[in-house]
């Protein structure tokens, strides 16, 4: 199984949400997942459209409380939201989530229903220093968390920081490299149900160098920001899929 998830972030597709729902939707899948993050006021709106399904961007590590400004990961199942993506890169490093908060998180979305979408990556201080394979181990030991086993769904993205948002795209041949290291640490750390979870590569993904990537065979999808937010280019990638 295959994934491609449309990462919004904090904006919305200039064609409009609904223009951009048609389209996508009027594709046929084939054998991929096909997921949207939108904002939080309009993961309904993508909840409605049939043939995707929808991720959060983010969620609570608590269930209910005085904590505002936060949305629990019950509140989302009840919304209809299938995935979340957790541990993005922009949430580390921006909003100061370290590995403890991202494994609270991973435990209760598990607990409630959500299927989760880890993300991992390394700086380029790490990559320059060689120690790629120990980071990203690190990453993963810290979420291997105990409700892990009763997942039935947890998507891993490899998103190296470097090439977040800055065009620089990591190639097809280092990601290959890299995600064999990530199934090694999975194979150590984590139940031996998800040795074999899904890998997806994130980081300036675009119509132009999805090729180069599709090419090495070992990636089972992609986490797409800016490319993702015009429908041409999210679906000329999904073309790419095979
Ligand atoms: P990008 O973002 O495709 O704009 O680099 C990817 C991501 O942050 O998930």
């Amino acid at each position: 199984m295959s994934y491609l998830i449309a990462n919004w972030k904090m904006n919305l597709p200039p064609e409009g949400i609904e223009s951009y729902l048609a389209n996508v939707t009027g594709t046929d899948p084939r054998d991929v997942t096909l997921v949207v993050a939108p904002p939080y006021p309009f993961l309904n709106q993508v909840v409605q459209a049939s043939g995707i399904c929808v991720a959060a961007q983010n969620c609570s590590d608590r269930p209910s409380g005085a904590f505002t400004g936060e949305v629990s990961p019950g509140m989302l199942r009840e919304c209809g939201v299938d995935y979340v993506i957790l541990g993005h890169s922009e949430r580390r490093t921006l909003f100061h989530e370290n590995d403890g908060l991202i494994a609270r998180k991973l435990t209760l979305a598990i607990a409630t229903g959500l299927k989760p979408v880890l993300c991992i990556g390394e700086d380029l201080r790490v990559r320059d220093a060689g120690e790629v394979a120990r980071f990203l181990a690190d990453q993963l030991r810290m979420a291997a968390v105990d409700t892990l086993v009763d997942a039935d769904e947890v998507v891993i993205a490899y998103e190296p920081i470097w090439a977040i948002g800055t065009g620089r795209n990591a190639s097809g041949a280092m990601v290959a490299e890299t995600l064999v290291d990530i199934r090694s640490a999975l194979e150590r750390f984590w139940p031996a149900s998800f040795a074999a979870a899904p890998i997806l590569y994130g980081g300036s993904v675009t119509p132009d160098n999805v090729e180069d990537l599709v090419a090495h065979g070992t990636i089972d999808g992609f986490l797409v920001g800016g490319a993702s937010l015009d429908a041409r280019k999210f679906l000329a990638i999904h073309a790419a899929m095979r």
